[in-house]
């Protein structure tokens, strides 16, 4: 309890009308020109027009960028960079998801440190901080709006890397649940898990903290009452902040305290095999709480409580069951229903996917210090 921990959070603004704050903020901060960082689908949704309206209603010219793609690649990363200093801009706001976000926070560092975003990979590896950031986030899941952290895809060497540093935390977030309404049931689905991931991860982390843990634990109550009943009533706009409120808290917990296993294990199926992160996250918890169960059950039995698992009369063992088969139960009702094989991965591709994934920045703080065979056992249980 007395180990050193830092808890580091942006401003955020959370709540009906918050996207349309986009224009002030960006005022605020000095803009002379935007880039408005965002992708296909939000476009699609609408949500870029509600955030460029927001712009013009300031004043404000802008320029946008929307050659993003899921798992973000470094070359989408410099495109953008070269356009933020063609158009001369001097403030980015992002809209959509994780793609964007990462994308956008990739394109801030890599203008203002004049450097290819590869070469950030790691633990406050950021000289300079990029421009002014606002992130307006689309999904209830990635909470890249309030983290630490992008997630960029090194194309050629197929692998994700990780930039944790506290140049990347955006200056604001404007979090609008009203956003997420436009997100298909799948997708619903899987940004939901993600989340719940998060706080799990970030809950048993080796890099916990008090302060972590309250935002964890309260996440993971958020999301677990709240899920299957958003995605059965996908309009329900208070359904829809409870899941953006718990995305948030999850966020809290994970840009502070990291993550684990189940993502190490994802960005690694992101990077070599383009999966969706989300989906990937969901299949692997299970299988990945089950191989650190044993090490911090006195968590795992907490987060149990937490999902509101009966547990006083139960054995160690029984709780250790009863909170598994909760976790893949939830799962499954969310409608997450393939496995790693079905989603296309081959017993061949796994011990290229266990060596990435041993390196990537969010085993560290896995509670079980897994080696490679371990993470290939896993992988296989998954299939
Ligand atoms: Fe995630």
């Amino acid at each position: 309890m007395l180990e050193l921990r830092k808890f580091v959070a942006p401003e955020f603004i959370f709540g009906h009308g918050a996207l349309n704050l986009v224009g002030q903020y960006a005022i605020n901060f000095g803009a002379k020109k935007v880039l408005v960082v965002t992708d296909p689908g939000v476009i699609a949704s609408g949500w870029t027009a509600n955030v460029t309206e927001s712009l013009e209603k300031a004043g404000l010219p802008f320029v946008i960028y929307s050659d993003v793609t899921p798992n973000p690649k470094s070359e989408e990363v410099m495109k953008g960079s070269e356009i933020y200093f063609s158009q001369q801009c001097d403030v980015i706001v992002a809209v959509g998801g994780g793609s964007p976000m990462d994308c956008a926070k990739g394109i801030g560092i890599s203008s203002t440190n004049r450097k290819n975003v590869l070469e950030f990979e790691g633990i406050d590896n950021v000289d300079i901080p990029g421009p002014p950031l606002i992130c307006v986030p689309t999904t209830a899941g990635t909470s890249a709006d309030v983290s630490q952290f992008a997630i960029i895809t090194n194309q050629k060497e197929r692998v994700k890397i990780a930039i944790i540093s506290k140049t990347v935390v955006p200056d604001v977030a404007l979090i609008d649940p009203a956003t997420t309404i436009t997100m298909e049931t799948y997708l619903t689905a899987c940004t939901g898990m993600d989340a719940l991931v998060h706080a799990i991860e970030a809950f048993v982390s080796t890099a916990n903290s008090p302060i972590m843990d309250l935002h964890a634990l309260e996440a993971i109550r958020l999301i677990n009452t709240n899920l299957i009943d958003t995605i059965a009533n996908p309009d329900d706009i208070e359904l829809r902040g409870k899941m953006m409120l718990g995305s948030l808290e999850a966020g809290l917990a994970f840009s502070n305290a990291s993550l684990g296993a189940v993502h190490a294990m994802a960005h690694s199926l992101g990077g070599y095999l383009d999966l969706p992160h989300g989906e990937c996250n969901s299949i692997l918890l299970f299988h990945v709480m089950a191989y650190n169960y044993e090490v911090s059950f006195e968590r795992y039995e907490r987060i149990g409580s937490v999902l509101g698992i009966d547990m006083d009369k139960m054995t160690s063992k029984e709780k250790r069951i009863a909170v598994l088969d909760y976790i893949e139960q939830l799962k499954t009702s969310a409608g997450i229903l393939k496995t790693l094989g079905e989603r296309g991965v081959h017993r061949s591709d796994i011990p290229e996917l266990s060596k990435k994934a041993i390196q990537d920045s969010c085993m560290v703080t896995n509670p079980r210090r897994p080696n490679q065979r371990d993470v290939e056992v896993i992988y296989e249980e998954a299939l």
